[in-house]
């Protein structure tokens, strides 16, 4: 039995890809598993917090004693996640949010032609900077960055223009991070600290981080 650092705290927890709809049979989404998320979920839930876990379509079971949310497009994820915010104490956002759905969703599937075919895509809300905005005082709330590049620089800009009070930056091309592998080697950014933790299991990044976002509510 883990010692029940986390007990009363509601803890809620975005996990894998969105699908944004072309046509009845086609999709827009990316490479996501899901697994850090749902690696935090199950933490949070071993600490004995109650755990809501907001999840897009993934491969991965059900988490038992969890709050089990399954959506589809960002746009549902939005409405999932808005409408449950009020009385959560930390809020992890690992979700892989598409930032464009097309503009328009094809009643019927697009038949093939000889020509070329174009789409507009229009922006998804950012649920990320909405939680940052109306963020609460008793609120801690975690981001997650993925990038190919200038890592550290994108992920703190992102740190402030979202209003988090932390995030974990991976790249994608280190290895053993970031999509579909069972670890993780991230960069943990809070205001006034850089920290590059050593490679580690996405279950054990969960504690971590956990951990963090209760220091951070206890300096607050
Ligand atoms: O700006 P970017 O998408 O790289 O930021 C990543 C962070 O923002 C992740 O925590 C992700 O879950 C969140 N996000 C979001 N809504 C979006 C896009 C990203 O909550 N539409």
């Amino acid at each position: 039995e883990m010692e029940q650092t986390l007990k009363g705290k509601n803890v809620l927890v975005s996990a894998g890809p969105t699908q944004e709809a072309l046509d009845p049979v086609r999709f827009l989404s990316n490479h996501s598993s899901g697994k850090q998320g749902y690696a935090i979920a199950k933490a949070a839930k071993a600490l004995g917090a109650n755990v809501t876990l907001v999840a897009g379509p993934t491969a991965l079971e059900d988490l038992k004693d969890i709050n089990m949310v399954h959506v589809t497009s960002a746009q549902d994820m939005f409405d999932a996640i808005t409408s449950r915010l009020d009385n959560q104490n930390y809020i992890i956002m690992a979700a892989a949010v598409a930032d464009y759905r097309p503009e328009m969703v094809a009643d019927q599937k697009i038949k093939k032609s000889d020509e070329e075919v174009t789409f507009h895509f229009v922006k998804n809300p950012d649920i990320l900077a909405y939680i940052g905005q109306h963020k609460k005082e008793n609120q801690v709330i975690c981001g997650f960055a993925m990038e190919t590049q200038n890592l550290e620089e994108n992920a703190r800009k992102k740190l402030e223009s979202k209003n988090c009070d932390m995030l974990i930056a991976n790249n994608l091309f280190t290895r053993g991070a970031g999509f579909q592998t069972d670890t993780n080697v991230v960069t943990l950014l809070r205001k006034n600290e850089t920290k590059h933790l050593p490679k580690c299991s996405k279950e054990e990044l969960g504690y971590k981080i956990l951990e963090t976002m209760k220091e951070i509510e206890m300096e607050k």
